[in-house]
């Protein structure tokens, strides 16, 4: 399945494409960076807070008035001091390995793909996404990078000639190791 994928988004590479990239996503200049926040929108640790450090004040008034965002769904904001021109805030999952794995699967694929969605809607061409969930939601980092992997080429392949440059950031070896041995092995024809 993802091979298929990466070979179709690969087809339409003059226009779309999908990379991945080691580090701090506050520091990307792209129509949008997404924030993995917490369904309350103002703020918190890892990403969600470097970006509203790096974004200023300004950032949760403007989140204050969006009245909070349900997991799997995205709102936008302005990204002020940020290079980025808009942050796009979704809410992951957090993992339980004991709940409904199905579930929060699909919770998490909805977070690419409403944050996508979003940026269409807005006429955003780049878009640089955390590795949503596994940070403090303690999201499994190898599944976890196949559901953005597989949402982000599946959304591409949807979507041919629209034009969007998806960027997967990766702040620590662990995501960027998952990342490169699920590329590894679908280009390997060894996932489905
Ligand atoms: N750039 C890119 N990725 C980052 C950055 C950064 N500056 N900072 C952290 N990350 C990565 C983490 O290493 C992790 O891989 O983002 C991923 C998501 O981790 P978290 O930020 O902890 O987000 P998440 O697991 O989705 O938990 C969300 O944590 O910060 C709170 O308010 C947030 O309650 C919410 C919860």
């Amino acid at each position: 399945m993802i091979k298929e994928l990466l070979e179709d988004a690969k087809k339409n590479a003059q226009k779309n494409a999908v990379s991945i990239w080691r580090g701090d996503l506050t520091t990307l200049d792209c129509d949008a960076i997404v924030n993995a926040a917490n369904s309350t929108l103002l703020g918190g640790g890892g990403v969600d807070g470097a970006i509203h450090r790096a974004a200023g004040s300004e950032l949760l008034h403007e989140c204050a008035d969006l009245h909070g965002c349900t997991t799997g769904a995205a709102k936008i904001t302005f990204g002020y001091s940020l290079p980025a021109s808009y942050v796009i805030h979704t809410v992951g999952p957090i993992y339980n390995a004991d709940g409904d794995i199905a579930a929060q699967r699909l919770e998490l694929a909805s977070c690419y793909q409403s944050s996508l969605d979003l940026a269409y809607k807005h006429h955003l061409h780049s878009i640089a996404f955390p590795a949503i969930s596994t940070g403090a939601y303690g999201y499994p980092v190898e599944e976890a990078a196949r559901i953005a992997l597989l949402t982000c080429t599946a959304w591409l392949n949807a979507h041919p000639d629209y034009g969007m440059n998806i960027i997967l950031t990766c702040f620590n070896s662990a995501v960027l190791n998952a990342y490169q041995a699920i590329i590894a092995a679908a280009q390997k024809g060894e996932l489905e």
